[in-house]
């Protein structure tokens, strides 16, 4: 949750909550979280929800979410970790891209609603070339109807290297120009073999193997440097909160094996990737915009006396140290806004786990440590001087 307080009082407390481990636990809505939210409602204040969740549309995920807390919700204040690859239409409308997440075809669905026009999952591949990753048990019963035709066939070898001056017209073969993982993979095996022969290709044609790999006397040893598809994350989050007693791995820990894999194949290189979400600056930046646009909106409905004004101080609420208080504490706002970050005990981070109170040091630091959102919303408004009580 992150109050957007502006120097006025009379103008509206805006926030975002980090959804896993502030308000929710998958479905269950943590206690407070929804009189917090309805709260924040009667007192005409604007909601940004801002999660590192994602594999849904944002109307689909805030329909739910709606629901799910019994609160009014809608997607003009709504940002999850994939929500920015929406900027990375314009560059790559008319391309071929990957992509995969815990549904691949879902994440399909997403990807096009968004603009790009050729998407392709790993399942797809496997469906056109069964030998690309032998033994997939799971193409009868979690891939079946999933698939789609490929916009061009796959190519079949034999010889790794193929001149790729030649190729232009129908009889190219299958080309990737990026990658995007839109949340956490569940068919960690496939998505990885899958990656990673794009990423050592010649230049995204797959099934091919750049004759620059390993070259010493290239930079990074030729790897990553023939032209491979970029490959986006949407989160870094190691762990997330599900209301299981532990933390659950996250799309951070499927990052952290397809960059494992990497060191492997590349006797020791680092993986060259771009990672979107909390704690990135791109994504706080981003929630900035959608922030300011929707205080914007709420105070022209209230008639607001005072123009729209500077956002002053910004109160990040969450679970997570690494990505919600580490985010906060790092990021510099585009228009001077202060953040100040507030720790939640109900999430990934709890005073008796994982090094407890010594981890909250340096980056991970919060300016305050509370029970829950709701104690984190009292404290931001006590601070900001509100009278109304929670
Ligand atoms: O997969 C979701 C998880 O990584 C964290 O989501 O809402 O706590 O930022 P959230
Ligand atoms: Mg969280």
């Amino acid at each position: 949750v992150s109050h957007h307080l502006t120097h006025s009082q009379t103008d509206p407390l805006l926030t975002f909550p980090s959804i896993d481990g502030v308000l929710l636990h998958v479905s269950k809505p943590i206690p407070g979280a929804t009189e917090t939210l309805r709260f924040l409602q009667e007192h005409n204040i604007p909601f940004i929800l801002l999660t590192n969740g994602g594999g849904r549309h944002e109307s689909e995920r805030v329909a739910d979410l709606s629901k799910k807390l019994n609160v009014p919700l809608t997607t003009s204040n709504f940002v999850q970790s994939h929500t920015p690859f929406q900027e990375l239409v314009d560059e790559l409308a008319d391309k071929t891209i990957l992509v995969t997440g815990a549904n691949a075809d879902k994440c399909r669905a997403i990807a096009q609603a968004y603009g790009f026009k050729n998407v392709v999952t790993p399942a797809d591949i496997m469906a056109a070339e069964p030998r690309v990753w032998p033994f997939e048990p799971l193409m009868e019963e979690v891939y079946a109807g999933t698939t789609k035709p490929l916009p061009r066939p796959v190519y079949k070898g034999p010889n790794p290297v193929i001149d790729t001056k030649t190729l232009k017209g129908k009889e190219a073969p299958l080309k990737i120009d990026a990658m995007f993982v839109f949340n956490d993979p569940r068919d960690w095996a496939l998505d990885i073999q899958i990656i990673t022969d794009l990423l050592l290709s010649q230049q995204g044609y797959l099934g091919t193997y750049s004759p620059k790999n390993g070259d010493h006397s290239l930079p990074n040893c030729g790897w990553q440097g023939d032209g491979q598809p970029a490959l986006y994350f949407s989160n870094a989050d190691l762990y997330w909160s599900t209301g299981y007693h532990l933390p659950r791995f996250g799309q951070g820990a499927f990052q952290a094996a397809v960059a494992g894999v990497w060191r492997r194949v590349t006797d020791g290189h680092e993986l060259h990737r771009r990672v979107f979400g909390k704690p990135s600056a791109e994504t706080y930046a981003f929630a900035e915009r959608v922030l300011q646009r929707h205080r914007h909106e709420i105070l022209k409905e209230l008639g607001g006396r005072h123009g729209p004004g500077r956002l002053e101080r910004v109160y990040m609420v969450g679970d997570n140290p690494e990505s919600d208080i580490a985010g906060a504490n790092e990021y510099r706002s585009e228009v001077g806004t202060e953040w100040y970050s507030v720790l939640v005990k109900t999430g990934v981070w709890t005073p008796d786990r994982a090094g407890g109170e010594a981890v909250l040091k340096g980056r991970l630091k919060p300016t305050v440590v509370v029970e829950d959102v709701r104690e984190g919303v009292r404290w931001a408004l006590e601070r900001e001087g509100w009278k109304a009580s929670l």
